[in-house]
């Protein structure tokens, strides 16, 4: 079957978080499985250096929104087997950071995804005609709704299916109710049936109302967010759709994320050489500036966007009983300022056992999933999760929250979770950790079953590959 997918972020063109990861590894899994594959991305900054060899397959292509035309072009590059398209207008796209500066989102953001949402519908017009056009989060949800409002008589879409993946519910893309002129769109999408939300324009309702089918990154996380607790206002809504709502586990690109592998690490390593790890755990505590005479004590690991969704308030609540313990934390993590004082302030008040990087960094990120004896998420709520299965292969074991797909990733046998949403809860589960590694045999045993954990890619592919084929009928 012909998938276009439309988001707005992939490994190695864009990258805030995880949904980078999975569509710089799920399309490649699925043209693996037979299917053809493309990918419709913003030609972001941080793309520009990776577009050398690309070929501008579409000129002048002119989108106008309310008052304005905006003219882009298309460039194609063939990476990993398979064609990205990216929209290329410099003015909106051409920018230092994805989504905002300094905590401030852009303030024309519904514009450079609304010319991004028509740029698509001009791919799938003249270059790539999809059987079902997979759409992932807010940014690219207009995508759906535009062919189902709008563009409902356009025959050129007619048959083609519409399918949304929700990575995170806690983004919807909501904008005063201006933004609807702005876009272009019909004044009737201000309907609760519609894309209304008290008051606001929300995009990525207007991709669950006007899409064939729905799934989210976990299965988990597909009950929670028909929950109250979890739905952030859209619930209901999600019931409503439950019959076309379901959840598929995000896999892993052990290609970019093994111990094996790794070219950020000190040293490779498998299931049966783990001992190699100890050089990683060396190689990490003088990166980061903290005593290797401390090499016996566990490393505990985190690696986070720091959004209040990451569950650091828990942190913060227990930190000084945290620093009591025999342990060495390294973090690394940009985001929310409140969380980036709280982990510079740690640091400052316990340097020879916490050591905090802000910023964002490919490299620490690996190195510290290599390093580390112990990985920390105690999220507050979790869609999939993409580093607890990576500190899975990397012997690492993960603390998890047992939410959303972290409660799906992680048992007894590969980790450590934990379910109340509290400081205690959470030091009850760091403790019993840390007393796991006092015991070199049990250690041994979960580092090994959870290095042989398999997330790869394929399984979850092929999933996405049965529900394209049920959508189609
Ligand atoms: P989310 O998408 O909610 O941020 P995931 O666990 O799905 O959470 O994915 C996070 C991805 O972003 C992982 O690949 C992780 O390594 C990466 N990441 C997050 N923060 C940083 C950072 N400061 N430096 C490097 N990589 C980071
Ligand atoms: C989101 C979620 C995260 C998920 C990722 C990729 O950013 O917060 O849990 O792993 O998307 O699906």
């Amino acid at each position: 079957m012909k998938i276009l997918m439309a988001a707005s972020e992939a490994t190695p063109f864009a990258k805030t978080g995880g949904l980078a990861d999975v569509l710089g590894a799920l399309p490649v899994s699925l043209q693996a499985r037979g299917e053809e594959v493309a990918v419709a991305l913003p030609m972001y900054r941080s793309a520009s250096p990776h577009l050398k060899d690309s070929e501008r397959v579409y000129d002048g292509l002119a989108v106008t929104l309310g008052n304005t035309t905006w003219v882009c072009s298309i460039r194609r590059l063939i990476h990993r087997g398979l064609p990205f398209f990216f929209v290329d207008c410099p003015a909106l796209y051409d920018r230092d950071r994805l989504y905002g500066e300094a905590g401030v989102d852009y303030s024309d953001n519904h514009i450079r995804f609304g010319v991004f949402a028509h740029a698509v519908l001009a791919i799938m017009r003249g270059i790539f005609r999809p059987d079902v056009i997979h759409c992932h989060d807010w940014q690219a949800s207009l995508i759906a709704a535009l062919i189902a409002t709008k563009f409902r008589l356009d025959p050129t879409f007619y048959g083609i299916k519409r399918l949304l993946t929700i990575h995170n519910l806690g983004y919807q893309g909501l904008f005063p109710k201006t933004a609807v002129r702005e876009l272009g769109l019909s004044q009737s999408v201000m309907h609760p049936s519609s894309m209304e939300f008290f008051g606001q324009l929300n995009l990525l309702k207007g991709g669950i109302v006007y899409s064939h089918a729905i799934n989210t990154v976990s299965q988990g996380y597909a009950r929670e967010i028909q929950t109250e607790e979890y739905g952030f206002g859209l619930d209901g809504l999600l019931r409503s759709r439950a019959r076309d709502l379901s959840g598929i586990v995000n896999g892993v690109d052990y290609e970019e994320w093994s111990p094996e592998k790794d070219r950020y690490i000190a040293t490779a390593y498998n299931t049966d050489d783990v001992s190699a790890k100890q050089i990683c755990k060396r190689d990490l505590l003088e990166t980061f500036g903290l005593p290797a005479t401390h090499l016996k004590r566990p490393v505990i690991g985190i690696v986070s966007r720091f959004a209040t969704q990451k569950g650091f308030d828990l942190i913060e609540e227990i930190a000084d009983q945290l620093a009591r313990e025999d342990i060495s934390l390294t973090v690394i993590g940009t985001g929310e300022p409140r969380y980036e004082e709280m982990f510079r302030r740690l640091a400052e008040t316990y340097p020879d056992k916490i050591a905090v990087r802000v910023t964002y960094s490919d490299e620490l990120s690996h190195k510290i999933e290599a390093g580390s004896d112990m990985f920390l998420m105690p999220s507050r709520y979790e869609p999939c999760g993409l580093n607890q299965i990576y500190s899975l292969r990397y012997g690492t074991l993960p603390i998890v929250r047992a939410t959303g797909g972290l409660d799906d990733t992680i048992n007894e046998r590969n980790g450590f979770k934990f379910r109340e949403y509290s400081g205690p809860a959470l030091l009850a589960a760091i403790r019993s950790a840390l007393q796991a590694f006092k015991n070199p045999e049990r250690w041994q045993e979960l580092v090994r079953n959870a290095m042989q954990c398999d997330f790869s890619w394929n399984a979850s592919a092929a999933e996405y590959s049965a529900l394209y084929r049920r959508m189609a009928g």
